[in-house]
């Protein structure tokens, strides 16, 4: 299997700005590292066929992504690379994202690791804190990928467990994360996060690694708070002269920090 690319991009959304088009996002504060949530990124259609595929496949132990020191804090389960519905959820998830420009101005892809599906509930309940492996292989060894910005799509709703909050730290402090099923959050790879165990109900999430075009989080962060603040100016002010060089510094930014 290859690199699966990213179809969604930069050609596709011409002019670049507005990338946002309407998809609900709660970015936390500014000084914060860049935890954005995107709402609804399965369409209810979408959710419904992905939690009956998911209802529907066995689990294996999650242990086969965790590197060494990662394993000892992982206890919860994964669908193997043979699950039987394994494409198919892959392909759901990834249609998804490739239509999302919220998640394509944040995360700026350029390599997207196959999605990963895990189940916390019973004695396979937590992952204690820990970073996310820097490189990352193709489930077929063929590559590797660095990742540079992680996401978890959330198939349960809140209700529907108990505890199993993403604690994501960064310098600002710990930010806890618990999303309506079909709700995504994208953070930097570089920040050490958890889930607390789960004490009742089940957990299913959809977990997802990737190689940004710009690598450095903070970087990431100002050409997406720039790309947030043209979008209102735009709407404000429309394209006046100040908004088009503006427009222009993104993209010379953009240009400069961008690797693809
Ligand atoms: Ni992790």
């Amino acid at each position: 299997m290859n690199v699966i690319p990213v179809k969604t991009g930069i050609q596709k959304l011409a002019p670049w700005t507005p990338v946002f088009t309407g998809v609900t996002a709660n970015h936390f504060t500014s000084e914060s590292a860049m935890l954005i949530t995107i709402d609804d990124v399965l369409t209810p259609a979408e959710l419904s066929t992905a939690k009956s595929l998911l209802a529907r496949s066995s689990w294996s132990s999650g242990q086969q992504t965790a590197g060494p020191q990662a394993a000892q804090a992982k206890n919860n389960e994964q669908l193997a690379e043979s699950a039987e519905h394994l494409p198919a959820l892959r392909r759901l998830v990834l249609t998804a994202l490739n239509r999302n420009a919220l998640f394509f101005t944040a995360a700026l892809p350029l390599k997207i690791l196959p999605p990963f599906f895990n189940r916390y509930a019973g004695d396979s309940n937590y992952y204690g804190f820990h970073t996310d492996n820097a490189m990352r292989q193709m489930p077929d060894g063929s590559a590797y990928v660095r990742a540079d910005v992680s996401a978890t799509l959330f198939f349960s709703d809140p209700d529907e467990y108990e505890g199993g909050v993403l604690t994501i730290e960064d310098t600002f402090g710990k930010h806890g994360v618990k999303l309506k099923a079909g709700s995504m959050v994208v953070y930097p790879s570089t920040s050490i996060h958890e889930v607390a165990p789960v004490t009742s109900g089940e957990r299913v999430a959809c977990f997802m690694f990737m190689q940004s075009m710009v690598r450095d989080p903070g970087q990431r962060r100002m050409l997406f708070d720039m790309d947030m603040a043209l979008l209102q100016l735009r709407e404000t002010q429309g394209d006046s002269d100040p908004v088009v060089r503006l427009t222009g510094c993104y993209h010379n930014l953009l240009r400069r920090w961008a690797d693809a």
